[in-house]
């Protein structure tokens, strides 16, 4: 098969690349390194199996051509990450709202299946668990920066399906919950990988409010399983699945996790949200997803349980980190 990865070159994409690649499939990225990174993928620049294009997804002219030469698309290039949001206002939504709509329009006109990236971010301020994808949504206001995430991610997933009731355009949407594994960078306000590099540092591991905040982690291995078993399920078509992690645990513990497992002299350390990201920020407490759909459907569900996801994650930081 011939599969275009938008943002191939970040965090998930690389890995779906790797995957693709050791499989057999035929793959191009496109991505314009904003957050992804050349070193990501440079181990599969020689195989003739695999073609990159630094541009950005909202050069359509760029993006046609790719769209007519491959057979499925997996949408990943976003802005991506609560800080680069909070930094990055206004090219996030254009990236997140006009990028996934130039990839959908034109899946529609060369008829090319198609898989959305969406979000946990969707859910919004829920307390309760599991999320299930039929939920209603619960945003706070538009001043308060960071639900134009969620909210761009919304209208993807409106859009996606729009096109598959109006054109019967073959798309499935999936919803990431966090995920955690090789290659993500703590740059953007990803928590693992900063954790991660603070404990290996043994600098004070900072956590953002009072750490009683939940969420669950997925290796990016099951991550990956999960979509490429979603692009071969006919009954995903025009469906949106979670695709996350299940074992719940707060931030707080968390930090104490990677504590204990890089064996880190580390403080653990509570930082105010408003030093971190202003004072309109909110975060949300709990983010718990049921895997009941992705699991009907192809028969999978995430099952690294997450101690073994976060070693092996730390070992890849191990080899990386520069301890002074
Ligand atoms: N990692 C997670 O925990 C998580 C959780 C929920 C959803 N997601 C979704 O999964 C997808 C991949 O996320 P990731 O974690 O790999 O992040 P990432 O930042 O590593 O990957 C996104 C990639 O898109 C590229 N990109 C951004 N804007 C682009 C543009 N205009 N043109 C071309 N490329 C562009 C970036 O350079 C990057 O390589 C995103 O759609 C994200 O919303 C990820």
């Amino acid at each position: 098969m011939k599969i275009l990865v938008t943002g191939g070159a970040g965090f998930i994409g690389s890995n779906l690349c790797d995957y693709l690649i050791s499989r057999g499939d035929y793959v191009s990225v496109i991505d314009n390194l904003s957050t992804g990174s050349l070193d990501n993928i440079s181990q599969l620049q020689d195989n003739p199996r695999f073609h990159y294009i630094i541009d950005t997804i909202l050069n359509r002219d760029r993006m046609e051509s790719l769209v007519q030469e491959c057979d499925v698309i997996v949408h990943l290039a976003a802005a991506v990450g609560v800080k680069y949001v909070i930094e990055n206002p206004l090219s996030s939504i254009e990236t997140n709202i006009c990028g996934t709509e130039i990839a959908l329009k034109l899946a529609n006109k060369y008829k090319k299946k198609i898989l959305i990236a969406s979000t946990s971010e969707v859910y919004g301020k829920h307390m309760h668990a599991p999320l299930r994808e039929d939920d209603n949504l619960i945003y706070g206001p538009p001043t308060t920066i960071r639900w134009s995430y969620a909210a761009s991610k919304l209208i993807d997933e409106f859009t996606a399906i729009a096109y598959h009731r109006t054109k019967k355009l073959k798309v499935a949407v999936f919803r990431c919950f966090n995920t955690i594994g090789p290659r993500q960078t703590g740059l953007y306000g990803m928590v693992v990988p900063r954790f991660i590099q603070q404990a290996l540092r043994d600098e004070p591991i900072t956590v953002f409010g009072d750490g009683k905040q939940t969420r669950t982690f997925t290796y990016v291995v099951d991550v990956i399983q999960a979509i490429c078993r979603l692009i071969g399920c006919k009954e995903a078509i025009g469906e949106v699945v979670n695709i996350g992690g299940t074992e719940e645990i707060s931030i707080l513990e968390l930090a104490e996790r990677i504590k204990a497992i890089v064996g880190s002299r580390s403080k653990i350390v509570l930082v105010p949200y408003e030093q971190v990201y202003g004072k309109d920020f909110e975060d949300m407490m709990r983010r718990v997803p049921s895997s009941q759909k992705l699991k009907a459907l192809t028969g999978f569900m995430p099952q690294t349980p997450l101690d073994e996801a976060l070693k092996k994650t730390i070992e890849y930081f191990r080899s990386r980190v520069t301890l002074t």
